[in-house]
């Protein structure tokens, strides 16, 4: 018997196949049991997977004039094709059939609608979002769609300043209003901004993403627009879709204090309102952190009456997208905020260092945060509806014979969503997990170079192939659709 398994042990070396059955029959027994109306879907963006850069009138965006800046990503990359999503969504619709999905996120990319932002409509760009949504449909699943992920319209930036302009909050319900009119009889969940955060962030104080500014000015505006345009955009949905649901999608990384002292405390206190209060409070309390308004209030933008109301306009959700957590350490002579946070480092694979696993992005795999922030939201934020509208594991893959094996990513979705099970398990109103991402795409300042997908790409030929992953997750809706227990 022993050598049997010997022999076996031997062949899952060798052969992809019985490597993967091996994995799969691993978790198996693993399935987790969610309540009955919870969706299980996955996500993408425009600019990341549908190429087509200036196909059928789009105008340019940020992302198509920072992608041909020298220097800026990874190997000189662009995402002209991307997936070719624009052409491929039938197949990859099929695949989707195929994994059992219940819910498409994707996003529109607001250069197709308006090719310079405002005023003319392009309506080969809106027939586009109609095909897709029709044949998301017809597969039975439902498309979850995102306004604003990040790919705004080239001329708003450079005529406005883009989100810096006060201005741009209304013509961000222009837009909306303009997508959720043509959608919105088939269309009834709607995000409207992927994480205010990263974009503020990353493209306006840190500059390593579009439009590559490094201000904390232009971040607090940028943050204080977007929140703002948030607020209108609910307010259009409700207007041209009343039986819509629509929300936000935020990014929540808690950060924990790099050692037991007290200033690293301090800043872990300062780290967590920079990057994830700073959308949640206004959101759903009507308010800045108080601590951080203090100290940053020379940043902060001018905030007028009636602002704060809009920002808190009531939504149906709240998306939350978790990936990992950060430690933080004091550092005096960082100004103002005195802070330094892990996860910048973006290495070329993934590691270990102390025990702790990292992905290829350098972020550590780090399931409780997944509890740590659900709690959260249960119990400081009110317990609102929350779908994770990302979640996902970039790992390095290989094909082998047309199969790839990735028990890495296996482990690492069983190991978070048996978070999200235990969440909701003590109340926390958790309504959805999305996956991220359906493809491996076109990963911003990373290029092609890290790979989130359940289906895996070639970005030469576009051949798509579905990873052990991808159906593992299907096994496990699958199993939920059976009712079978754990
Ligand atoms: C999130 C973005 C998404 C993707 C993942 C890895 O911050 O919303 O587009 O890049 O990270």
């Amino acid at each position: 018997m022993f050598h049997f398994f010997l022999f076996f042990l031997t062949l899952t070396q060798f052969c992809p196949i019985i490597d993967q059955m091996v994995n799969r029959w691993e978790v198996k027994s693993m399935y987790l049991q969610f309540p009955e109306d919870f969706i299980f879907g996955s996500a993408t963006s425009s600019f990341q997977v549908e190429g087509a850069w200036n196909a059928d009138g789009k105008g340019l965006s940020i992302w198509d004039e920072f992608t041909r800046r020298k220097g800026k990503i990874r190997n000189g990359e662009r995402a002209d094709t991307a997936c070719d999503h624009y052409h491929r969504y039938p197949e990859d619709i099929a695949l989707m059939k195929e994994l059992g999905l219940g819910a498409y996120r994707y996003s529109v990319s607001w250069p197709r609608i308006f090719p310079e932002g405002t005023g003319r409509i392009n309506s080969r760009g809106l027939d586009f979002y109609e095909r897709l949504t029709d044949a998301v449909l017809e597969a039975g699943i439902t498309p979850f769609i995102t306004l604003f992920h990040w790919d705004l319209p080239l001329a708003l930036q450079q005529k406005y300043k883009g989100f810096e302009n006060r201005e741009m909050a209304d013509m961000f319900a222009e837009y909306c209003a303009a997508v959720v009119r043509a959608l919105g009889d088939r269309v009834k969940r709607w995000i409207t901004i992927n994480e205010p955060f990263e974009y503020a962030a990353f493209g306006h104080f840190l500059g390593y993403h579009a439009p590559g500014k490094k201000s904390l000015w232009a971040y607090f505006r940028v943050m204080h627009n977007l929140l703002k345009g948030h607020g209108m955009a609910i307010r259009v949905i409700r207007n041209e879709c009343p039986d819509a649901e629509a929300g936000i999608t935020v990014s929540v990384t808690p950060v924990h204090p790099a050692t037991a002292s007290a200033k690293d405390a301090w800043s872990a206190g300062m780290a967590n309102d920079f990057m994830n209060h700073i959308t949640l409070s206004p959101l759903l309390k009507g308010c800045y952190p108080p601590a951080l308004r203090k100290r940053m209030r020379l940043f902060f933008p001018r905030i007028l009456e009636g602002d704060m109301e809009l920002i808190r306009t009531p939504a149906d959700f709240t998306g939350i997208n978790l990936y990992s957590r950060e430690l933080a350490m004091h550092k005096w002579y960082i100004p103002f905020l005195q802070t330094w946070t892990t996860g910048q480092d973006v290495p070329d694979s993934e590691y270990e260092k102390e025990g702790r696993q990292y992905s290829s992005m350098g972020w550590e795999v780090y399931p409780e945060a997944m509890y740590e922030t659900l709690k959260m939201m249960q119990n400081d934020y009110g317990n609102p509806p929350v779908y994770i509208t990302e979640n996902g594991g970039p790992f390095t893959d290989r094909v082998v014979d047309d199969t790839v094996t990735d028990p890495k990513r296996i482990q690492y979705m069983q190991d978070y969503l048996e978070k999200v099970h235990l969440a909701v398990g003590e109340g926390a109103d958790v309504r959805g997990y999305f996956y991220w991402s359906l493809l491996d795409n076109f990963e911003w300042a990373e290029g092609y170079s890290k790979r989130f997908g359940l289906i895996h790409v070639n970005h030469e030929t576009q051949k798509r192939i579905v990873k052990a992953s991808g159906w593992w997750y299907r096994d496990l809706i699958h199993a939920q659709q059976r009712g079978e227990q754990a």
